[in-house]
Order: structure tokens, then sequence, then C-alpha cells
């Protein structure tokens, strides 16, 4: 079953340029099983019309608060009890401002002050009006009375500036209300995830480095957000964005990835090692761009650390987990690692395989540890980030308990 499916979700639109978004948001939360009510402020008709979202909605759009008929059908104080989730998208500064003093001067601001489910906002607008003092003081407001605020985003904006203040895409809006829904069994875990692959500079041009594309540690990273753990990735040069609400730690090297590794890892619960971290690194990196003069070069390469094994060796260590990337003897090689590097569980994959694995948006996995193992099915890889991270879980329950 869909996690969105029978949720009751009122969406609030105020008046910015991003509300002719949302007739594709209700239509998406609609595909996703939500029953959706829309609340629109005065300012908002001037974007989008409530006749469209009517017919989206499959709902009588809700404008006034003194409307005799609407307040007959379901009146304001009906709908705000009817809430599980109130979506705000997309929230101008002036309605983050109303909310935020408490007003009740129309539909919108009143079903706020009346509800008692979660309102998420999703900021949109100017770079400069996002950055006013006055709005970040609201924001730090709402956020603080348990308000969840989602975004804004950062591109290029309606008024021709460049910055903060962008709404959130419908899909990064849609997901974010499924994960708002999932179930939060990690809420006490802080996970760290290291991601992507390493880069180890030759010269100041030039570097050695891997295919990973990130896409797994950063898949497992929106599981674990998803399911309530607080988030820390440790990500390598990577071309995908950091899942919301992560705190996203840049490295380049393995001698950087390692330290921020053994920074956060003694204060975790659980350690996910994905990255494809480079063996080793280049004894003498050049001062100055290699010129071509010779025939052949040599390079001298040294070992790199081996962080997920130095995690293993901490005195607080946490419960760790690495991965195996395999085109051969997947288990004897998996099981090989699980033990030399004193993990709790190993996720092996057979990257020989195509379509599955390296820089691929599908995979398959074989989680062993040292008494058992779990096959999880070729799947996308978000699906079998939610069901490694529920299995991992499973098992950090049982050495725990
Ligand atoms: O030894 P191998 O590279 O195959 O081991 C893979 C596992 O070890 C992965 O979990 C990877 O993230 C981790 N690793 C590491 N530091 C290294 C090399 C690998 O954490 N220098």
């Amino acid at each position: 079953m869909q996690i969105l499916q029978d949720k009751k979700i009122v969406l609030g639109i105020s008046g910015g340029i991003a509300a002719y978004k949302t007739p594709e948001l209700v239509r998406r939360l609609k595909e996703q099983g939500a029953d959706v009510r829309v609340v629109m402020t005065q300012s908002a008709k001037a974007f989008t019309t409530p006749l469209t979202l009517q017919a989206l909605s499959g709902n009588a759009v809700a404008d006034s608060l003194l409307d005799t008929q609407a307040e007959l059908a379901m009146g304001h104080i009906e709908l705000a009890k009817w809430a599980d989730l109130v979506l705000i998208a997309p929230a101008t500064a002036e309605i983050i401002a109303r909310i935020a003093c408490g007003m009740a001067n129309d539909l919108l601001t009143t079903l706020c002050l009346a509800t008692s489910a979660t309102i998420a906002l999703a900021p949109a607008m100017n770079q400069q009006m996002w950055h006013a003092q006055a709005t970040q003081a609201n924001i730090k407001t709402l956020n603080e009375r348990g308000n969840q605020i989602w975004g804004p985003g950062s591109g290029e904006q309606a008024c021709g500036d460049i910055g903060l203040g962008r709404m959130l895409e419908v899909d990064e809006l849609v997901s974010l209300s499924s994960d708002f829904f999932a179930d939060k069994y990690l809420e006490d875990q802080h996970w760290v995830i290291t991601a992507g692959p390493t880069r180890e500079a030759i010269d100041p041009v030039r570097y050695i480095s891997n295919h990973s594309s990130g896409k797994m540690g950063y898949a497992i990273a929106h599981a674990a957000l998803r399911a309530g753990a607080k988030v820390t990735l440790i990500s390598g040069p990577v071309t995908i964005n950091a899942p919301i609400g992560c705190q996203l730690i840049s490295v380049n090297s393995a001698e950087e990835m390692h330290q921020q590794a053994l920074k956060f890892a003694p204060k975790c619960t659980t350690f996910i090692a994905c990255a494809a971290v480079a063996d080793y690194r280049v004894a003498k990196i050049a001062d100055h761009k290699i010129k071509k003069t010779n025939d052949a070069m040599q390079l001298e390469l040294i070992r790199n650390h081996d962080i997920v094994a130095d995690v293993a060796s901490l005195s607080t260590k946490p419960f760790i987990v690495g991965f195996a990337a395999e085109t051969q003897n997947v288990e004897h090689y998996a099981r090989g690692k699980l033990m030399r590097k004193n993990l709790d569980l190993i996720a092996a994959n057979d990257v020989a395989k195509s379509g599955q694995g390296f820089n691929s948006d599908d995979n398959a996995l074989t989680l062993f540890s040292a008494i058992d193992k779990t096959e999880i099915p070729l799947a996308n890889k978000q699906i079998i980030a939610q069901q490694l991270v529920a299995l991992i879980n499973q098992h950090y329950l049982a050495k725990h308990n």
C-alpha cells in the first residue's frame, strides 16, 4: 500500500508565482492515494484558479472564512480537525509572517491556529526576502513551535535573481509528504554514511577516481532520514543532490573522508561505509601541472587508510555495515571482508551483472552477518535502500537487546 493512501492533506496555497505548480502537486498527491482539500488565499487566485484545483482534487476549494455555503459544507474548524497534514505551498513571506504572529484574518491562517495536525511550509519568495531578518526570525519561531519547513530550494527565480527562495519541486514535496507519514522507527538513532567516489590528486588538474555515482549511499541516507534517523552523509564528489534534511559533509580525497568519518563515527549509532574509497593515493602530489616530456611516466602510489576498518577499531564503536562490490566469488570475498574488517554486516553485490550496481539506478544485494544471509532482489536503489535500512535495524536491535 502507498504511504499516502487515505491520508488527509489540506493544501494551503498562498499568493506567489510558484502557485502555478500546485495543480500538478494536487494531481501527484492524489495519484499516491491522498485525499486533498485545497484552501486558497485571495491572492493565490491571481496565479491559479479554484476551478482547476477543484477538478483535480475532486473536492470544493475553500477560500473564504465568511462563506455561509462553504461553512455549511465543511466549516473551517471541521477542516482543521480533518487534516492529518497541512501543507502550505507556496508559503510566501507574508503568510509565513501571519502564521508566525498567530493571526486569524483569513481562512488559511485561522485553520493553522485551529489544527492539531503538523503544518509544513514550503517557502517561495525572492532570495532577498528569504534572507531578510524578519523572515528568518519568523521561520525560527515556526521551527521552534514544531512546524516543518520544507525548503526553499536554490536557483533562478521568477524575478531574475539567483539564490535561495525557490519553492521545492513538486516531486520533492510529494516525497517529503510521503516521508512525513513513514514509520519513524529510527527516531533515536544517528546514522553516518559514506558515499560516492574519492578523488586522489596527481597534480593541480588531474586525479585518480572511479565510477561510483553515490546513488546507493544517497538512497540509504534518504531511507534512514525517512525512518526518523539523524543522518550525516560524508560524500565524495557526485552530481546528485543530497536528501533534504541530512547533514552533508563534502570531501574529495580518501584522507579527508577518513578524517571526517573518524570525527563523526564515535558519536553515531550506525556507520554505513558505502563509499567507493580509492585504495591508493599518489605519494607526492605535484605542485604544478605535470608536463608530458617523456613517453612514459610512473606514479608512486601508497595505500590509503581503510576507513571502515579504522571505525571498527574505535573503543566506542557504532554498529557497522560495509559494502562489497565483487565481480566473482561474491559470498567468499564478502564474508572475508566482514571478518577481516570486523563489521557487523556486509552488503554484497555482483557488479559484473548488467543493469545493477555502479552508476545504475537499480541494484540487488545480499546482506551477510556472521551467521546468516538475506537476499534483497533487484529493484530501484530507493526501494533497495528502504529494505536494507529496515534489515540493518533488525540486526541492530538484536545486538542491543
Ligand atoms: O576492501 P574493499 O574496498 O573491497 O572494501 C569495501 C568496503 O570497505 C566498503 O564498505 C568501503 O566503503 C570500505 N572501505 C573503506 N576505506 C577504504 C576502502 C574500503 O572504508 N580505504
